[in-house]
């Protein structure tokens, strides 16, 4: 079974040509794929729709090279649509990052837009604090520049069904786009719904003798001086052991990349992205529901046999909708089955789809278990059904002055009951459990990775105190930062107080790294360990009531400058951490609540209260 190839960013080279036709430019800042998917799927649709306008999709890294560029650019266009995902703490994805700062930084300055006519759709997720801000901080600097805002700017919210929020988004912009780009004459075929073209990729069997055994081979090097979300670069794994003890029943894992060799560099606080293979489980399910012995082999291609590309070459977005329900409809042999599938793909189905899908967290597979007579061709599934596995994310949790050949990732497993009783198992987290490393076998694991750098760095004057919170997993980068103060420490360097929040559940079970911890504090990397076990006494006891406790001394430190850091869950515990570091400067420095508010913001403005959270 070869993985499908991987998306093929294709960077058409459009000259600007002055031919009288309207244009529309559609900029994207994708981190996963979807919001790319949503830009590629809306220029099709309005292709369709307007077919004397010229649309281009443009990722926003390659709009400009600078940022006089960036303007320029951005002042010649008449109508501009955006499709912007927001992440983490807030912040822009990394191909989005270099224009967004431009944006936000040049705010004060009058670019004016006043010739601008533009939409933005945002792609983000309700529960986290910064709900959508790139999208929603873009929108209103541009309505400040002078720029026409079309639509009201979209929050697609990942929480629920994002899809949903992008059709509707789309529904108020058309009769705005119907306005500017209608024919004069008014030819336009407004009326005529637009129905994509399912790609597909174009399927060869192979015979298991003619030396197309294993994906594995096909890219163990790809050659590349730079390796990014396009050009993720092998990496074995060395070591793997378990960090719970067994008397803890879930499982948390200690798992290092070997790098050595690769190219690939890191600094201390940045992330890696680890594109993993799904579980022999699941791909002999799919071969049994697609109707393929494992014994297939076959290669997929995107391009037809005399090399020129196959039409509809626009890759599905990396998640599950309803357009896939339609898809699958088309393949189903059973009338009955192809009826259903088409209402869960109709707005008339839509709250159907939302609670028997979305609600019940069903997987793919899943649904084509509930519908037996769905049989879609290798090309059809790859190309439009199944979602493209996407890169998982993790805070490395070593440092590079210790370990430059080894990237170190602390992984907690991801194994729940949904409603329907299936047991999700978390893709990455569970191969990382499973994976064998290279001490226990030659033959050991891998995996295709990337680093993804982060500005969750120590203070660059090591004599600044630093304050981390950091429970659960949320020590991974915290252990990093441990071992680099220990490595500056033998050095020479000068250090400054550091005291760590940690959290868990019980001493005896989860508490991770308890060792390598006493010994940073033994060696003098770390002033003071606080821990919070939450299920050992009769009340919960969590990080932000240790801090509660240290209040005075947490106020001592950020006066004298201090650096907060704060690494893990972003849906209750940052929130809650977020609070009280708000109580505390209140209580400790004698504040009113908004002056509170903006010494909390300065901190954070100042680049000082630093969130690594998911
Ligand atoms: P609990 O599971 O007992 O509720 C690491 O996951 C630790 O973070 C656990 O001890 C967990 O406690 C705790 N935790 C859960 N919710 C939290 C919150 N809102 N704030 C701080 N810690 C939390």
């Amino acid at each position: 079974s070869v993985e499908p190839p991987r998306p093929l960013i294709v960077k058409e080279a459009e000259p600007d040509v002055d031919d009288g036709k309207k244009k529309v430019t559609i900029l994207f800042g994708t981190q996963t794929g979807t919001a790319e998917g949503f830009a590629k799927a809306l220029a099709e649709e309005a292709k369709a729709r307007y077919e004397k306008t010229v649309f281009k999709v443009i990722d926003l890294d390659d709009y400009g090279v600078d940022d006089d560029e960036y303007e320029e650019k951005l002042k010649k266009e008449s109508i501009a649509l955006f499709f912007l995902a927001t992440y983490g703490d807030g912040e822009p994805t990394d191909n989005a990052a270099r224009f967004y700062k431009w944006f936000t930084e040049g705010k004060e300055k009058e670019m004016g837009f006043n010739n601008l006519q533009f939409g933005v759709f945002g792609l983000g997720n309700r529960q986290y604090e910064h709900f959508n801000k790139v999208a929603k901080v873009v929108d209103e600097i541009l309505v400040a520049q002078g720029g026409k805002c079309l639509v009201p700017v979209g929050l697609g919210d990942d929480d629920q069904c994002i899809e949903d929020d992008f059709t509707a988004w789309r529904e108020l912009l058309w009769p705005e786009l119907d306005l500017l780009l209608r024919d004069e004459d008014g030819a336009t075929s407004v009326a005529t719904p637009y129905t994509a073209a399912v790609p597909e990729y174009r399927v060869v069997f192979h015979e298991p003798a003619n030396g197309l055994v294993d994906s594995k081979n096909l890219i163990s090097t790809n050659g590349h001086a730079v390796h990014d979300i396009q050009h993720p670069c092998r990496a074995n794994v060395a070591v793997r052991r378990e960090l719970h003890t067994p008397a803890s029943d879930r499982s948390c894992i200690h798992l290092e990349f070997d790098i050595s060799g690769t190219g690939l560099v890191y600094e201390t606080g940045d992330h890696v992205g680890v594109f993993c293979e799904n579980s022999i489980e699941n791909v002999e399910e799919a071969e049994r529901l697609l109707g393929y012995s494992p014994d297939t082999f076959f290669s997929l291609h995107t391009d037809k046999e005399d090399g020129t590309p196959l039409s509809g070459s626009s890759l599905p977005p990396p998640f599950p909708s309803p357009c896939r329900s339609a898809c699958l409809a088309a393949h189903a042999s059973d009338q009955s089955e192809a009826d259903k599938l088409k209402f869960l793909a109709s707005p008339a189905g839509k709250d159907e789809y939302a609670q028997w899908v979305v609600a019940s967290q069903r997987s793919l597979l899943e649904i084509m278990a509930a519908f037996p007579s769905v049989k879609p061709p290798l090309g059809v599934f790859f190309a439009a059904v199944a979602p493209r596995l996407q890169p998982r994310y993790y805070s490395i949790s070593s440092s590079h002055r210790i370990v430059p050949s080894r990237i170190h990732v602390t992984c907690a497993l991801v194994y729940e009951k949904t409603s329907t009783g299936r047991i999700h198992k978390g893709v990455c987290s569970t191969w990382m459990k499973y994976a064998v490393p290279l001490e226990e076998s030659s033959d050991c694991s891998w995996a295709p990775i990337y680093v993804r750098q982060s500005n969750f760095k120590l203070p660059a004057d090591t004599s600044v105190p630093v304050i981390m919170i950091g429970p659960g997993t949320g020590l991974a980068p915290f252990r990093g930062f441990l071992q680099e103060r220990f490595a500056l420490k033998e050095a020479g360097a000068d250090l400054g107080p550091a005291i760590l929040f940690f959290g868990c559940r019980n001493r005896r079970m989860d508490y991770i790294y308890e060792e390598e911890l006493d010994g940073f504090v033994k060696a003098g990397a770390l002033s003071e360990l606080v821990v919070a076990f939450s299920r050992e006494g009769p009340n919960k006891e969590y990080v932000q009531h240790k801090m509660m406790e240290k209040a005075s001394d947490i106020w001592t430190m950020i006066s004298q400058g201090a650096y907060v850091y704060v690494c893990g869950d972003a849906k209750g515990m940052a929130k809650d951490v977020h609070r009280t570091l708000h109580t505390i400067v209140q209580e400790q420095g004698s504040l009113d609540s908004s002056k509170t508010e903006s010494f909390v913001k300065n901190l954070q403005m100042d680049g000082r209260y630093l969130r690594d959270v998911w």
